[in-house]
């Protein structure tokens, strides 16, 4: 586990790009945490470190956006709106999350059908500009954790 300050969106941001970069295919990231809290400014990040120049945002509606131009496929998905497991097999869950990079906010509302290849992000709320994030993973060593959250780690 290791738990980083972010000061501002940018940081945020800045964190998703550098998960971007180093993302394998398979890989599947879960993002838990409060309306507002940055989970698209995050996956906005990890779009552009991906190679994705086009704009990204919230796919509440349509639950799951995809994007094909950058290094790796990205599945974006929002579960926001989905209420039953079954679902996530009509919209191609299980398929995508098993060769692409995906991206799932509301994630823990499933936390049972994400692969063991997740990296679980959680988002908390300190202030107007501030968020505490924490990085937890089983596949991930702490060391990798760590690296990840580079200069924002906190008590390290
Ligand atoms: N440290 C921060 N990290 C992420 N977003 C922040 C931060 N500080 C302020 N914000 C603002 O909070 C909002 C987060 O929105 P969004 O990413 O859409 O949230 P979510 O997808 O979690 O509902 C944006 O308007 C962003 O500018
Ligand atoms: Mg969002």
């Amino acid at each position: 586990m290791a738990v980083i300050d972010s000061f501002c969106a940018k940081d945020t941001y800045e964190l998703g790009e550098k998960i971007g970069q180093m993302a394998k295919p398979g890989m599947v990231i879960s993002l838990t945490g409060d309306l507002g809290v940055g989970k698209t400014v995050f996956t906005q990040g990890l779009a552009k470190g991906l190679g994705i120049e086009e704009p990204v945002n919230s796919p509440t509606f349509t639950i799951v956006q995809v994007y094909e131009e950058g290094r790796l496929p990205l599945y974006h998905f929002d579960v926001y709106r989905l209420d039953d497991i079954s679902e996530l097999e009509n919209i191609g869950f299980y398929e995508y999350t098993e060769d692409c990079v995906s991206i799932v906010e509301w994630a823990d509302k499933f936390s049972d059908e994400l692969p063991d290849e997740t990296l679980w992000i959680y988002l908390t709320r300190i202030d107007d500009t501030s968020r505490s994030i924490t990085l937890s993973s089983d596949y991930l060593t702490k060391d990798d954790l760590v690296d990840i959250g580079g200069p924002y780690v906190v008590g390290n």
